[in-house]
């Protein structure tokens, strides 16, 4: 293994069909034209390479987000802030708990973000997009054929202005989904001096635009109160355990959830969401999304960073409607 200085990645030698290993700590992750590899003390697993590429573009795109990320239902991360990255095999699995299988690492976020950038820098083909929906984008299979897709080193954009300045049809056409779905501008008539301090957004036509599915991004903070509107299509690379309560409101299209114990992975319920209807999840769930055709999710966020911490004292409640004082 070659020590790689510049970002505190240890990989080593290219395999025969072009991809190279990466190492961290007790892991090894190898790619051949269909699976991500991932060695352990106590042996290998096996991930299909498409599916391990979006999970891994969702975990360092959002800084390893609240909570658990799961890649399914054996691998992922959890992340404790400035405690570090845990990155687990079967920890959260029944099945795996129970044979005494499982296996976990905690990691500081910097090394095991620069391990999943190399990762994607090396093994994302040129014509493979994780952020695209499957019918937008190549495959993921195969021997190296060159890359990595430049949509890898996509950066949020923070915004300086009135966001609705920044999405035009030459940075960010209407996605083909959305043609006969446009939002109307409201009216709004401001006094010239008060310009740069007032805006009227339409949200359908802000996410119309969106580039990518799967990507949570905030578009008003007020407070700890973080609205995260996302376009969504197909499936949702990673399952999240939050490590707070949760709300969706879905604005159009249609998605489908799959609620699990956050910590077996045991199958609670499932749920078909149609337009507006609202889902306000307890903190000890997981859950996957499906989505059929491409749809506008408004994930609703507490970013108060000691929310964990309440919750592990059982100062603060960890079901909605507690939230509001009600039962
Ligand atoms: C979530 O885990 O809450 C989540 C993540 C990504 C999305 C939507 C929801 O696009
Ligand atoms: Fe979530």
């Amino acid at each position: 293994m070659v020590t790689q200085q510049k970002a505190l990645v240890e990989s080593g030698r290219a395999n025969d069909l072009g991809y190279k290993t990466f190492r961290l700590g007790g892991y090894e992750f190898e790619r051949n034209a269909y699976f991500t590899i991932i060695r352990y003390p106590g042996g290998e697993y096996h991930i299909p390479v498409g599916e391990f590429m979006r999970a891994v573009q969702r975990d360092i795109g959002w800084n390893f987000f609240y909570g658990m990320v799961k890649f399914d239902e054996v691998f992922g991360t959890f992340n404790f802030y400035e405690k570090g990255v845990d990155m687990f095999l079967g920890k959260y699995n029944d099945a795996w708990q129970k044979s005494g299988k499982h296996y976990s690492e905690m990691f500081p976020n910097e090394k095991i973000s620069a391990t999943f950038k190399a990762i994607l820098e090396d093994w994302v083909p040129p014509d493979f997009n994780p952020w695209a929906a499957p019918r937008e984008t190549g495959s993921p299979f195969g021997r190296k054929r060159g890359g990595p897709h430049p949509a890898i080193f996509r950066k949020r954009i923070v915004t300086t202005t009135m966001i609705k300045t920044q999405r035009t049809d030459e940075t960010h056409p209407v996605n083909e989904a959305f043609q006969d779905l446009r939002g109307k501008d409201g009216e709004m008539k401001i006094k010239p001096e008060y310009a740069e301090r007032f805006g009227l957004l339409n949200l359908y036509e802000y996410l119309a635009r969106n580039d990518v599915t799967w990507n949570p991004e905030i578009v008003s903070a007020v407070e700890y109160s973080l609205f995260c509107p996302t376009t969504e299509e197909y499936i949702l690379p990673i399952t999240h355990g939050n490590d707070r309560v949760e709300w969706f409101l879905l604005l159009n299209g249609q998605i489908s959830m799959e609620v699990r114990d956050r910590d077996t992975g045991i199958l609670l319920a499932y749920l078909h969401m149609k337009p507006g209807d609202c889902t306000a999840m307890p903190a000890d769930i997981s859950h996957n999304l499906w989505a059929p055709e491409r749809s506008m999710l408004l994930v609703w966020e507490n970013g108060n960073p000691q929310l964990p911490e309440l919750i592990r004292l059982g100062k603060t409640p960890t079901a909605p409607l507690e939230e509001f004082g009600l039962k």
